[in-house]
């Protein structure tokens, strides 16, 4: 059978990073989605064919115990594979079948590697359209559990449940360690996001935190006020109250600077957002390079970015209340 599945990307408004050691954080889901389809092949071998990962499209197809021999070798694209790969064993286990072969095309217009949670969204799309494509349909729950599972061994280990759980539930939701649950009652928020056509590598900036926090005490004090900043910004969100939550949104991003996370085109794009009047910027997933997410109900901000010689594209992206879709 052949199947379809889609899922969103995500912004964090608030915890990233900190939310590996247990506190709490907010991503919410925008309008970005990737796509996975998905064909039975009989002869047990898995081929993944990418359309547009913000790359020019790569294709690989390999057998159990071969190795994947990629047609564009980049840092990324084997980051893609990884992560495809393990979906694949999710969904084999899932459906009780470890010779299963699989045909998977994505298309995705999350850029890869830039903190808009584009593995999360094609891991939850991809092991939701391979179950199905067997007659499986998992919950919701257990999705976002087996999603969860990919990410922390491809992360090695490092990784929460937030990406993975906003993906498949969509809107905002609050993660807290092993404790997920989906926000209720959130307004639209105007979230611009500006993109510097860049990428960070996940478990790199993941274990340079790590040695922070074991090296200084105050390391390990910025990220428990991430926590606090946290906290705070999950009731503005709640009180709808847009210009808290801009100021805790910057207090976040430089609390996350601090801890060495940000890079110089993040800045400059956080710092023209301010500058148009925004009521808040922050860089958003893992950070290095890549997006930050805005909140600014005006479109000054959105200009500024667009004008910003650093700026590659910089778009509004409306709060995805879905999840993953079934096509
Ligand atoms: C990456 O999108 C977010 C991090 O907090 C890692 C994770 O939560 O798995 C940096």
């Amino acid at each position: 059978m052949a199947t379809t599945s889609s899922a969103p990307g995500k912004v964090y408004l608030f915890g990233e990073h900190a939310v590996v050691y247990g506190e709490p954080a907010v991503p919410c889901a925008i309008g970005r989605r990737a796509t996975v389809h998905v064909d039975q092949r009989p002869d047990g071998r898995l081929r993944v064919e990418a359309e547009d990962l913000s790359l020019d499209g790569f294709s690989v197809e390999y057998g159990r115990g071969e190795t994947p021999d990629v047609d564009v070798p980049t840092p990324l694209v084997q980051a893609a594979v990884g992560y495809v790969e393990e979906a694949v064993a999710q969904a084999r286990d899932a459906i009780g079948d470890s010779e299963a072969g699989f045909d998977v095309t994505i298309e995705s217009n999350i850029p890869l590697g830039a903190g808009l949670g584009s593995s999360a969204a094609v891991v939850v799309a991809a092991i939701d359209a391979a179950t199905r494509s067997h007659g499986v349909t998992l919950d919701k729950p257990e999705l976002a559990d087996r999603a969860y599972q990919v990410e922390h061994s491809v992360q090695d280990g490092e990784a929460s449940r937030a990406d993975t759980f906003c993906s498949t539930m969509g809107g905002a939701v609050r993660v807290e360690g092993d404790e997920c649950v989906r926000l209720s009652d959130v307004p639209d928020l105007p979230i611009v996001v500006g993109y510097d056509g860049g990428s960070g590598d996940t478990a790199t900036l993941v274990a340079g935190v790590r040695s922070l926090k074991e090296e200084y005490d105050f390391a390990a004090d910025a990220i428990a006020s991430i926590g606090d900043v946290t906290r705070r910004g999950t009731a503005a969100l709640e009180a709808d109250d847009v210009r808290e939550l801009g100021r805790l949104m910057n207090f976040n991003h430089g609390l996350l600077a601090a801890l060495g996370v940000s890079g110089r085109s993040l800045e400059e794009m956080v710092w023209a957002a301010r500058e148009a009047g925004a009521s808040g910027a922050k860089l958003t997933g893992a950070g290095g390079g890549g997006c930050i997410a805005v909140l600014d109900d005006t479109d000054a901000s959105l200009t500024a970015l667009r004008y910003l010689p650093g700026c590659e594209e910089a778009f509004r992206a409306g709060l995805d209340r879905e999840g993953v879709r079934r096509l």
